[in-house]
């Protein structure tokens, strides 16, 4: 059975990629859809439970405005905020976001463990990007709002960092795209690096769940089988999407 929270507005509710920080819709709404979702995600006993600090994910939404060089991103508030409030909510202490881009996606998740939106103080945060200048780019912006550089950026392939990370995973994000032909494929290859080294309980989140088309298919696959992952939900709530799995 697929488990799945979708909400009416999903397909119309769009932002323009080159502007992420123009509101779309009242904060109201915002926090209510992010609510709902989260609500879904505790019944589903992925989440221990749906409270995070609204203050504090404003106080980061306002820092990565202030201070992060975004070329584009398909990153919406409402996806923003749902990553953030996962991660004050889960509270990882070792998180990997694999395919990070200019790092907006990777603040997203370790926003609750550094800088203003801070709720806790995780061991690791590590944030992998394939291309040197996007690696670059995304540590300059990533440094602004954690100058001690508790949050690092590695440039290279994530099935590779993954592969040679000694250690327990508690939370891997995954948004990179193998480009042409490959797609959002490597997503299944990361994972299958990862799983092992997944603590009891670790949470996979992989964004693109519904527009990524199909070759993440056999990845949606893979985290919907209850014998790999004990759940997992598909959190629709823009036209990107977001899989939400407990290993
Ligand atoms: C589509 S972008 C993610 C953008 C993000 N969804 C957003 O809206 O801000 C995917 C990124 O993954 C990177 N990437 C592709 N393959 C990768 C790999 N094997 N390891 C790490 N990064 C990779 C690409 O260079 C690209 O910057």
């Amino acid at each position: 059975m697929l488990r799945e929270f979708r909400t009416q507005d999903w397909d119309s509710y769009r932002m323009d990629f080159r502007n992420p920080h123009q509101e779309i819709e009242p904060i109201e709404r915002e926090m209510a859809v992010v609510d709902a979702a989260l609500a879904v995600l505790h019944e589903a006993g992925i989440l221990p439970h749906t409270r995070y600090d609204h203050g504090k994910l404003l106080a980061l939404r306002q820092a990565v405005r202030e201070n992060f060089e975004i070329p584009w991103t398909a990153i919406t508030p409402r996806m923003q905020r749902l990553i953030y409030a996962i991660n004050a909510i889960h509270q990882p202490r070792v998180m990997i976001a694999a395919g990070i881009f200019c790092g907006n996606t990777f603040i997203c998740n370790a926003g609750a463990a550094v800088g203003p939106g801070a709720c806790y103080r995780a061991e690791r945060l590590i944030g992998v990007e394939i291309q040197p200048a996007e690696a670059e780019r995304a540590q300059q912006n990533v440094r602004r709002l954690d100058p001690e550089g508790h949050a690092e950026v590695i440039a290279g392939d994530a099935v590779d960092v993954v592969t040679a990370f000694d250690g327990q995973i508690d939370l891997l994000y995954l948004d990179a795209d193998g480009g042409p032909g490959g797609g959002k494929s490597i997503y299944l290859q990361i994972l299958l690096a990862a799983y092992d080294k997944l603590a009891p309980g670790a949470l996979v989140l992989a964004h693109n769940s519904v527009n990524a088309g199909p070759t993440i298919a056999p990845y949606l696959d893979f985290v919907r089988d209850p014998w790999r992952m004990s759940a997992s939900v598909n959190i629709v709530i823009d036209p990107e999407g977001l899989e939400v799995s407990m290993r």
